[in-house]
């Protein structure tokens, strides 16, 4: 019994997915946790991915009622952009700067400045969450730091290296460092040279259904599964959750909310447009590149509030449902800045039009619209380069709400629809990758038209329109603001 295990290292969670003939017999999650020592910093320790994939493993063996034994292959998806360093004994040096900290503006400023065309290569401006910047903060802050470094892994390459003792990545998670010449899928020496970063500390670069290495007998002993399967390199999570959902084919467009939030078109060409900040990105897939607007705040912002509502997510939607919809004030849902289509590290999140009457019922619709809004804005940057029709597939932990999903499709004046399982997302597309590996299907395999659980379609509702205008000119009004 030939089991595929996908993994997916989020920025909240590591999901684990198990799949038998590309059918999912169990899955399992564990949380993680956000450090922010100082405003705009977002930490996390690589050791704690580790035991977050032990749990979370553990409770997908357990769910598919199976023994670890029966696993024969591995993937993994994970949370892009971030910096995790070795020295030569393979330490961790610090702990790991993720895609969403601010830090290095200053940094980014002087790359932009040095390269202006960096764009055209690398597929999007600099952009604070970007690894190349984060190692340019480095050698100014933590100098003794940036003087050991050996390797610079991604996040899921750093859960690889545990497995098998490898250092590799794939061309989708390279794709977000800054470093890679997206046309020709390869580290440039250029790019790297403008962030005095050396080459060798990078690693080499595979597709995602290439193995990486196979797993060592101390993860073997640690997670209970065989000795020597074979790991497969998996991808940065946004091109895994197009595989996901069977989404290979150019053209097919989806949208994904997570903690981070994604409109994402399939290529087959690289399409550059660096100027709304659209990421043009080499996917895990030879042959496939994707065009994307990257939201720093998915679906973060519920969980954000809830939080300070000291209530659970569903709860709050429940009350938004509920909110007097002629009193609903404004909501920027930036927390943490935004990438597109602002490119705007320095803006944060804020309530307008707040009023005696609102309650919690009204502020929460008004987050719940904020996500829709930054969707709509999101598919304008796409300007009339790309043609949404049919049914938009929605995934992540967002594509759970109907309100969510109605607000969304009706904003968008587009029909959407919910994934079946669409919440297990990228670790399910990891599986896929898994099995591609494994031979269990080819790569044209992949391929699939996606099933919708449910479908929304666009309502009558002019005064969300007004709402999407003020929301754009509250942006407009309060953006030097947050430059001040
Ligand atoms: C993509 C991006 C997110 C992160 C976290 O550019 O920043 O997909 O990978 O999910």
């Amino acid at each position: 019994m030939a089991v595929a295990l996908g993994i997916d290292l989020g920025t909240s969670a590591v999901k684990c997915v198990l799949n038998r003939q590309g059918s999912t017999i169990g899955s399992g999650s564990a949380g993680l946790t956000i450090s922010s020592p100082l405003p705009g910093w977002a930490e996390q320790d690589p050791s704690d991915w580790i035991t977050a994939t032990e749990n979370a493993l553990l409770e997908a063996i357990s769910n598919a009622g199976i023994s670890g034994r029966h696993i024969s292959g591995i993937s993994l998806s994970g949370q892009m952009h971030g910096a995790v360093l070795l020295d030569s004994n393979d330490t961790v040096l610090r702990p790991a700067i993720l895609w969403n900290d601010s830090r290095s503006t200053i940094e980014t400023g002087s790359l932009s400045n040095h390269l202006p065309d960096i764009g055209m290569i690398a597929g999007v401006p600099p952009q604070p969450g970007f690894t190349a910047p984060k190692l340019m903060w480095l050698k100014a802050h933590e100098p003794l730091v940036f003087a050991k470094i050996n390797k610079i892994l991604l996040p899921k390459d750093f859960v690889t290296f545990w497995l098998t003792g490898r250092h590799v990545t794939d061309t989708s998670d390279a794709a977000g460092t800054l470093w890679l010449d997206q046309r020709k899928r390869n580290w440039s020496s250029t790019l790297c040279d403008a962030s005095d970063v050396d080459m060798d500390w990078l690693p080499p670069l595979l597709n995602g259904f290439d193995t990486a290495g196979e797993v060592t007998s101390h993860a073997s002993a640690a997670l209970g599964i065989p000795k020597g399967i074979p790991v497969f390199a998996g991808g940065g999570d946004a091109a895994v959750g197009t595989i996901s959902i069977g989404a290979t084919t150019p053209g097919q467009s989806f949208i994904s909310l997570g903690t981070s939030g994604q409109l994402m078109v399939v290529d087959d060409t690289y399409q550059p447009n660096p100027d709304q900040f659209v990421h043009a990105f080499c996917h895990t897939l030879p042959e496939r590149w994707y065009r994307m607007a990257a939201m720093l705040n998915g679906a973060r912002p519920l969980s954000w509030f809830a939080s300070i509502l000291n209530c659970s997510v569903p709860q709050m939607l429940e009350d938004a449902s509920n909110a007097n919809l002629s009193r609903i004030p404004l909501f920027l849902p930036y927390l943490t800045g935004e990438r597109s289509p602002h490119g705007d590290p320095h803006i944060r999140a804020s309530f307008y039009g707040i009023e005696d009457s609102t309650g919690r019922a009204e502020m929460a619709r008004a987050v719940v619209e904020a996500i829709a809004f930054m969707m709509c804005d999101a598919k304008d940057s796409f300007g009339a380069n790309v043609h949404m029709t049919g049914i938009i597939p929605v995934i992540g932990g967002g594509s759970r709400s109907p309100l969510i999903l109605q607000t969304l499709a009706t904003t968008l004046d587009q029909t959407v629809g919910r994934i079946q399982l669409g919440d297990q997302g990228a670790a399910y597309g990891a599986a896929l990758l898994a099995e591609v590996g494994l031979h269990q299907r080819s790569q044209a395999d992949l391929k699939g038209e996606p099933a919708f659980s449910d479908v929304y379609y666009p309502e009558k509702q002019p005064e969300l329109f007004m709402r999407l205008e003020q929301y754009r000119a509250l942006y407009r009004a309060l953006k030097d603001f947050g430059k001040s």
